[in-house]
């Protein structure tokens, strides 16, 4: 959460940084603000609300924007509401040094409370405004320098940080640090760039250097780089990486939402995710950290699946493909209840962690544990370089290209892709499935970016259903075996940008109580394709009409029965079981895309939300 930029060069900073800002809004955006240093003086810009407010306010107040170095912030508060006072830059008590901060500083409040009887006093709430006071009375009273001011100070703090932080008095440098938030320097020619992930500076250069956690650099004009360790003060040499972003992708290119981009993009990134892999000619699947450690993996008790959100609803299904066809038993965890419940781990027990933004801060923590109880821990993650990927053994990249819309939807399907293509490559190494069978798995997911792109067709009746239930106070979401995580993630879909209740639920486990719920108020979202429990859930259906709930039901292309039974059907092609949620989930997606626009809702940055969730 959090966005943090920064700049230092020859250009003006502050349009590279206001950019920069927007496009990190995916992160936290409840205030933003500016620093700039010009020369001269320090000048600081913070407001409530998004950047376009920091910018109108900017413009307004025709407040100066010039200045070669400057750092910015967009917030996801933790400590303190979200009002001018809390938004970041901080100030310390001399107005000689400035702090953006992505994280939180656990043990603040006891290093305020010293601070304080030290003399210092503090205008905000924040944690942020603590830490860049305790750099400062390091700095005085050991008499050193900013950065080893930093280092003194961060020894001291407990939580996660991600920090950039300027001294008026040193303006050719920023220092920066790094513990579980991300850190990314741009490296320009006599120019420098700090971000929290690349997207601010990919017009400028494609050379980065990603900071690891417990490092610190500081980014001098024309001395460059120099990176230490925060514990031990050994110096690191910088790795610069060559990134493979395009502007292209970060743009929405047409689309009125970064949603509907991404929902439109799927065909594209489920092929992209499958692309060197999978070769139907061959019957062969290649996944080089599969390939790696293949006998870890098959001789593995259990898989053990952590995830949050989204990417535990893609576990969910992965739990179906990996018993189904490898025959390996699978437990499904929320990262965040694994990591503090003791649980019993063991070094024959193989886990998989899954994460679009690859910094979930649960995930991260559950994947540590993991990992100090001997588990082999294998990553699926979306951003390439990020922290879950590199604290990972081994492991597969989803490919699906920035995911940019707060509520994920490209992330969700590539994922599955990817845990399909490795319980497909298990099942055939155990032999659990036949040749002829695991043949025509690979043959239907070639065709599955076809079949995505025909779903899709359906948007325009999906628009008119979603008009129709636009008002509704509560949905029911429903699905049996492999789509009853699809109930659950369309459920949040709904929720999360909608702002309307909706509750997930296996088809069966209507009657064990949910059932009360319906009435003719009540729109139920049924999954009900052919190749699943198809009678099963056909009954259920009939449950909820002679109770006059509204039956919307998510149907394979052709379908008489549900028609007959239900208020509205959607249609998505037929396929395989296994490879129906790539499928069933695109109207799910669409309708609630086009619900949180009728109802006038920010659809990219729902309220109280980040993209990426690092703090606890
Ligand atoms: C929902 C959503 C969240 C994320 C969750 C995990 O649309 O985006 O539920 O799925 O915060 O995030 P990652 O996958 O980045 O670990």
């Amino acid at each position: 959460m959090c966005g943090i930029v920064g700049y230092i060069g020859k250009k003006e900073a502050y349009p590279i940084i206001l950019e920069g800002l927007k496009r990190l809004e995916y992160r936290g955006y409840d205030s933003a603000g500016i620093a700039l240093y010009d020369g001269e003086n320090l000048k600081l810009s913070k407001t409530k609300g998004k950047v376009s407010d920091l910018e109108n306010k900017i413009t307004k107040d025709k407040q100066l924007t010039n200045g070669n170095v400057g750092i910015g912030h967009t917030r996801w508060a933790t400590h303190g509401v979200p009002n001018d006072v809390n938004s970041h830059p901080h100030y310390s008590n001399s107005g000689e040094l400035v702090i953006i901060h992505n994280g939180i500083i656990e043990n603040y409040a006891s290093i305020k409370k010293e601070l304080i009887n030290r003399g210092y006093t503090f205008s905000s709430d924040t944690d942020t405004e603590v830490l860049i006071n305790l750099i400062e009375d390091v700095k005085k009273n050991e008499n050193v320098k900013l950065g080893k001011a930093v280092q003194i100070a961060l020894n001291q703090v407990i939580g996660a940080y991600a920090i950039a932080v300027f001294d008026k008095n040193k303006p050719d440098e920023i220092v920066v640090a790094k513990l579980g938030s991300p850190l990314a320097i741009g490296v320009g020619e006599d120019e420098f760039f700090i971000a929290s992930d690349a997207t601010p500076f990919l017009e400028y250069t494609k050379k980065a250097i990603y900071l690891e956690d417990e490092e610190m650099a500081i980014v001098r004009l024309k001395k460059g780089v120099k990176i230490r360790k925060i514990k031990d003060d050994s110096l690191v040499a910088p790795y610069i990486q060559e990134l493979q972003l395009n502007l292209e992708q970060i743009v929405k290119g047409g689309y009125d939402h970064f949603m509907l981009k991404e929902i439109h993009e799927q065909p594209e990134a489920i092929k992209d995710t499958y692309r060197g892999r999978l070769n139907v000619k061959e019957g062969l699947i290649r996944m080089a950290g599969i390939d790696d450690n293949l006998e870890r993996i098959l001789n593995a008790n259990r898989i053990i699946v952590i995830a949050c959100g989204t990417s535990w609803h893609a576990g969910l299904v992965a739990e179906y493909i990996f018993e189904d066809l490898a025959r390996i038993p699978v437990e499904v965890e929320y990262a965040s209840e694994f990591r503090y419940r003791n649980p019993v781990i063991t070094e024959k027990d193989v886990v998989i962690a899954i994460s679009q933004s690859g910094e979930t801060a649960d995930t991260l923590a559950a994947i540590k544990l993991a990992k100090s109880k001997g588990a082999f821990v294998f990553g699926v993650c979306n951003v390439v370089g990020s922290s879950i990927a590199r604290e990972t053994h081994a492991g597969a990249y989803t490919h699906a290209g920035p995911e940019i819309g707060v509520a994920s939807t490209k992330a969700f399907t590539t994922q599955i892709t990817v845990l399909t293509l490795i319980a497909l490559k298990l099942a055939k190494e155990k032999g659990t499935i036949s040749k002829s069978v695991f043949q025509h798995h690979l043959q239907e997911l070639e065709l599955i970016p076809g079949k995505v792109e025909k779903a899709l067709l359906q948007d325009e009746h999906i628009k008119t259903v979603a008009e129709t239930y636009k008002d509704a106070k509560n949905c029911l979401y429903l699905g049996r075996g492999y789509n009853f995580p699809v109930a659950l993630e369309g459920a949040l879909k709904l929720k999360e940008i909608s702002y309307i209740h909706a509750e997930g639920y296996p088809a069966a486990e209507m009657k064990h109580g949910p059932i009360a719920l319906i009435d003719e108020q009540m729109p139920v979202f049924v999954i009900a394709t052919k190749k699943g429990h198809y009678e099963k859930v056909v009954s259920n259906i009939q449950e909820i009409k002679s109770r006059k709930g509204k039956i919307i039901g998510i149907v394979t292309e052709g379908d008489e029965d549900v028609k007959h039974l239900a208020d509205h059907v959607i249609e998505v092609p037929d396929t395989i079981e296994s490879l129906t949620p790539l499928l069933t989930t695109i109207p799910l997606q669409l309708l609630s895309y086009h619900i949180a626009v009728m109802l006038d809702k920010n659809v990219d940055q729902p309220r109280n939300l980040a993209k990426s969730v690092t703090v606890e």
